[in-house]
C-alpha cells in the first residue's frame, strides 16, 4: 500500500465524488460544442443567465487585485434588506453548498447523526459523511412527501440536524409548513433549504425570530443565474451565525460574486420577471410532457420537473438525448432509476427537448 493511501482517513477510502452535471470544459471536449450550443437542462440553472447589469458591473470593477471583505458587511446588509432579517443572522458562502459544509464542521462530532429525507439533494449526506456523521435516511413516500411519524421515530440523542429541501430536489414538491413546525417543536435543529424559493415563493423566513433551532439556506445559483460565481447564504440563530463567521474561510465569497449579488438584488424586479417567464414555461413543458405516452411528469413548484418513465428505459432516454446535445439529469440510485429530472429551459429549448423525447420513444412523425 502506498504512503499516501495510508494517511487517508479509512472511512473516506470508498468516498465517491459528487456525480455532478457535466461541466462546460467536459462538454467542449465531448461534443466539440460550446456551452451555448448545448441544451443544458441538467443542473437547474437559469437558461437566461445573469442580468446584463451584472456583467457590466463586473467589467467596470477596478479592484480585483484586492481581497474581498471577509466580514461580508455590504453583502450581509443587502441580504438583510432583501430578506427582512437582521444582518447578524446572515452568513454568505461560496454557494449554499459551502454553508452545509461549514455547518457540519461546526456542529458534528464523529458518530453524531443527521436525518436525511431521500430522494433529495445529495450534498447533505455528502458533507455529513465527510464530517464523520452517520446519515439516517427516512425515505419519502411514493409522492415524495416526507414521512413525519417515521422521522420522529428516528430522532435519537445523537440527532444533530434534519435537512428538508423545500421544495425538494429532485421531486419539486413542498413539505407542508405544519410538518416543519412539528419537527421544530421537537427542539432539533432543522435546516430548511430554500434554494428554489424565488420560484416556489414558499418560505419559513418569518419564523426565524421565533425558533432558535431553525436555519434557512438560499442560493443565487438558480433564480439569479449566478451558479458559476458560487454564492449562497443562510439565515441562522444568532449564536450559530456568529460561530460560522468565525470558522469560515475569510474570503469565501469572492469580490466578483459580491458585486454580482449587489447588482442582482438592485435589479431584482427584472429577475422576478424572468422567473415568471420560467414559471409559465414550466407549465407549458409540464403539459407537453404529460401528453407523452410513457412519461409521468411530477407537479413541481421549482424550475425543474421530475419525470417518471413508466414504459421506457430512463437511462437510455438520457443517453439518446445526450447524443443529440441535450443534457438532462439522471440519478443512478435505485429509487430514481426510472426518473429523469429536466430543468426548465428557454421555450425553443423546451420544444426541441419534447420533440426529441417523442422521437426517441417512437412517437415522432
Ligand atoms: C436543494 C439544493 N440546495 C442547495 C443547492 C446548492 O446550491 P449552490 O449552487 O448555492 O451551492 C442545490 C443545487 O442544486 C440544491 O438543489
Amino acid at each position: 500500500m502506498s504512503e499516501s493511501n495510508n494517511i487517508i482517513r479509512p472511512e473516506l477510502k470508498s468516498f465517491a465524488p459528487y456525480s455532478a452535471h457535466t461541466s462546460p470544459d467536459t462538454l467542449k471536449e465531448q461534443f466539440g460544442l460550446s456551452i451555448d450550443e448545448i441544451i443544458k437542462l441538467d443542473a437547474n440553472e437559469n437558461p437566461y443567465g445573469c442580468l446584463p447589469e451584472v456583467n457590466r458591473a463586473l467589467s467596470e470593477y477596478k479592484s480585483f487585485g484586492v481581497y474581498p471583505d471577509a466580514g461580508q458587511q455590504e453583502l450581509r446588509n443587502s441580504l438583510s434588506k432583501y430578506t427582512g432579517i437582521e444582518p447578524e443572522r446572515i452568513v454568505a458562502g461560496a454557494g449554499s453548498d459551502q454553508l452545509i459544509d461549514l455547518l457540519m464542521r461546526l456542529i458534528i462530532r464523529p458518530g453524531d447523526e443527521i436525518i436525511n429525507l431521500p430522494p433529495t439533494f445529495g450534498m447533505y449526506s455528502f458533507y455529513a459523511r465527510l464530517a464523520g456523521a452517520r446519515t439516517v435516511s427516512v425515505e419519502r413516500d411514493g409522492n415524495f412527501d416526507i414521512n413525519l411519524n417515521e422521522i420522529e421515530n428516528r430522532i435519537t440523542p445523537l440527532t444533530r440536524l434534519i435537512f428538508i429541501a423545500n421544495p425538494n430536489n429532485p421531486s419539486g414538491n413542498l413539505t407542508p409548513k405544519k410538518y416543519i413546525k412539528r419537527l421544530l417543536d421537537r427542539g432539533i435543529y432543522i435546516v430548511v433549504d430554500e434554494a428554489y424559493y424565488e420560484f416556489s415563493r414558499e418560505t419559513v423566513m418569518d419564523w426565524v425570530e421565533n425558533y432558535d433551532n431553525l436555519m434557512i439556506l438560499r442560493s443565487f445559483s438558480k433564480w439569479a443565474g449566478l451558479a458559476g460565481l458560487r454564492v449562497g447564504y443562510g439565515v441562522f440563530p444568532l449564536e450559530i451565525a456568529d460561530y460560522l463567521m468565525r470558522i469560515k474561510d475569510p474570503y469565501s465569497v469572492n469580490a466578483a460574486a459580491q458585486i454580482a449579488v449587489t447588482e442582482s438584488l438592485k435589479n431584482r424586479e427584472r429577475l422576478f420577471k424572468q422567473v415568471q417567464i420560467i414559471l409559465s414555461e414550466r407549465q407549458r413543458l409540464y403539459d407537453k410532457l404529460r401528453a407523452i405516452d410513457g412519461i409521468v411528469a411530477c407537479p413541481s413548484v421549482a424550475n425543474y420537473i421530475l419525470c417518471i418513465c413508466s414504459k421506457c428505459n430512463a437511462s437510455m432516454v438520457v443517453q439518446e438525448l445526450k447524443n443529440r446535445g441535450i443534457l438532462v439529469r439522471y440519478f443512478d440510485v435505485p429509487r430514481l432509476r426510472h426518473c429523469i429530472r429536466i430543468s426548465i429551459g428557454k421555450p425553443e429549448q423546451n420544444d426541441i427537448l419534447v420533440e426529441s423525447i417523442r422521437e426517441i420513444l417512437g412517437e415522432g412523425n
